[in-house]
C-alpha cells in the first residue's frame, strides 16, 4: 500500500490523481482542517469520472509532527511519497518551519525505517541546490553552503533532505526530487498557485530575475517514475525551463487576455519596499507580504539543469508555455 503525505496540497493532490489511475491501494493523510474539496476539484479537472477515482483513496487523519497519529497511518505501507511541508518565506515562521519540515520528516523517516518501507520519495526544492558563482548552471552536485545567506525555508528543506539520506543508510531506498517553482491549477490563493490570481487581478510589477519553473504534472509524473523503477539514493532537479518572472507574468497575462504588468521593479525599489512592508507589519500586525530575502531573490538570476533526469530516465518536460496555457484555461473555467 502507498502512503502520501501532503495530499491536500498542490503537489499531493495532483499526485493522488495520477496514483489513483494505477492499481495500487492508496492511503493519504489529512489534518482536521485540511480542504478535501480542493483535492476533489483537482480530480475533476482531469476526468468526469472523478468520484470513483477519489473514492479509491483511504483518508486518515494525521499530522507529521504527531508521531502517535502518524504511526497508525503507516500500517501495511510499502511505499511513501512525502510531500507535506510548511512553505513560508516569513522569518517569523522559522521555528514552525523547523518543526514541520525537519522534525516532521524525522518522524516520517523513523516510521519508514521501523515499518520496513521499501521506497521513500521526498519532495524537496531547488532551494537546497548549492549556488554557483557567475550565474553558472546549477546541478544536483552543487554543494549547499550553510554559511551563505540562506533563509528559513531553504535551511529546513535541506535539514529534511539530511533526514531522508539517513533513511537510505537504514535500508530504505530513497529518491529526492528538487522542483523549481511549480505551476499548476486548483490552489489559486496560496503558494505558487497565487501567481495566476495575482496576474489576473492586475499585477503591475515585474522583475527580470530568473529561476526554474516546472509543471505540477511533470513533478508528479517524475515522482511516480522514480519510485517505480530501480533508481535509488539519488536526487533529481525538476526544472522544465529557466525563465524570468517578467516572461512568466507576461505569458500568463497574455493567456488571460489582460494587461501585462508594466512597472519594472529595480533592486533599490525592492530594497525600499521590504523595509516599508516590515514597518507596516510592525505597526498594523498585518501579515508580511514581502520579506528581505524575497525582495533580493526576485532579482537574482539562477539557472538549473535537469539533464540528470532527462538522460538517466529519458524524461521529457512539458514546455512552460503549454503549462501556462493549460492552467490559465482552468483558471478561466473557475471564473465562468
Ligand atoms: N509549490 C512550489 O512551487 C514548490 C516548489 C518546490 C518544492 N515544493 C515542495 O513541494 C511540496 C508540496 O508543496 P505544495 O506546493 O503542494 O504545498 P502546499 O500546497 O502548501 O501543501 C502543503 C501540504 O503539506 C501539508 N502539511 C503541512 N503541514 C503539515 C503537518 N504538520 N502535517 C501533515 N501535513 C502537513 C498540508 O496539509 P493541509 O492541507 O492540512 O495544510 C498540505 O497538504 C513541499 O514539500 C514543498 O516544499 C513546492
Amino acid at each position: 500500500m502507498i502512503l502520501v503525505t501532503g495530499g491536500t496540497g498542490l503537489v499531493g493532490a495532483h499526485l493522488l490523481y495520477f496514483l489513483s489511475l494505477e492499481n495500487d491501494t492508496i492511503r493519504a493523510i489529512h489534518r482536521k482542517n485540511s480542504d478535501l474539496k480542493a483535492v476533489k476539484k483537482v480530480f475533476e479537472f482531469y476526468t468526469p469520472n472523478f468520484e470513483a477515482l477519489f473514492n479509491k483513496i483511504e483518508w486518515v487523519e494525521a499530522d507529521i509532527t504527531d508521531v502517535f497519529l502518524l504511526e497508525k497511518a503507516f500500517q501495511n505501507i510499502s511505499m511513501v511519497y512525502h510531500a507535506a511541508a510548511l512553505v513560508s518565506f516569513n522569518p517569523k515562521d522559522y521555528y514552525k518551519l523547523r518543526k514541520v519540515n525537519i522534525e516532521g520528516t524525522f518522524n516520517v523517516v523513523n516510521l519508514c525505517i521501523s515499518s520496513k518501507v521499501k521506497k521513500l520519495c521526498f519532495v524537496s526544492s531547488i532551494a537546497t541546490i548549492g549556488k554557483t558563482v557567475n550565474e553558472e548552471v546549477m546541478t544536483e552536485e552543487g554543494e549547499w553552503n550553510a554559511e551563505s545567506s540562506n533563509y528559513g525555508y531553504a535551511i529546513t528543506k535541506y535539514g529534511a533532505e539530511m533526514e531522508v539520506w539517513r533513511a537510505s543508510q537504514e535500508g530504505v531506498d530513497v529518491v529526492i526530487v528538487n522542483p523549481g517553482v511549480i505551476l499548476g491549477a486548483a490552489f489559486w490563493e496560496k503558494g505558487s498557485g497565487a501567481i495566476f490570481t495575482k496576474v489576473a487581478n492586475g499585477l503591475k510589477f515585474y522583475t527580470e530575475g530568473i529561476t526554474g519553473f516546472v509543471s505540477v504534472e511533470d513533478v508528479v509524473k517524475a515522482m511516480i517514475l522514480l519510485v517505480k523503477n530501480k533508481v535509488k539514493n539519488e536526487r533529481f532537479i525538476l526544472v522544465s525551463e529557466n525563465l524570468s518572472f517578467k516572461n512568466v507574468f507576461f505569458q500568463i497575462a497574455d493567456c488571460l487576455k489582460i494587461k501585462r504588468p508594466y512597472i519594472k521593479v529595480s533592486t533599490w525599489m525592492s530594497a525600499v519596499a521590504w523595509r516599508l512592508e516590515l514597518l507596516k507589519t510592525l505597526l498594523t500586525k498585518k501579515p508580511l507580504l514581502l520579506t528581505k530575502h524575497s525582495a533580493k531573490s526576485i532579482h537574482q538570476k539562477r539557472y538549473y539543469s535537469s539533464e540528470k533526469i532527462i538522460s538517466m530516465q529519458q524524461f521529457v518536460f512539458e514546455p512552460i508555455s503549454e503549462t501556462i496555457k493549460k492552467v490559465c484555461a482552468l483558471y478561466k473555467q473557475r471564473q465562468a
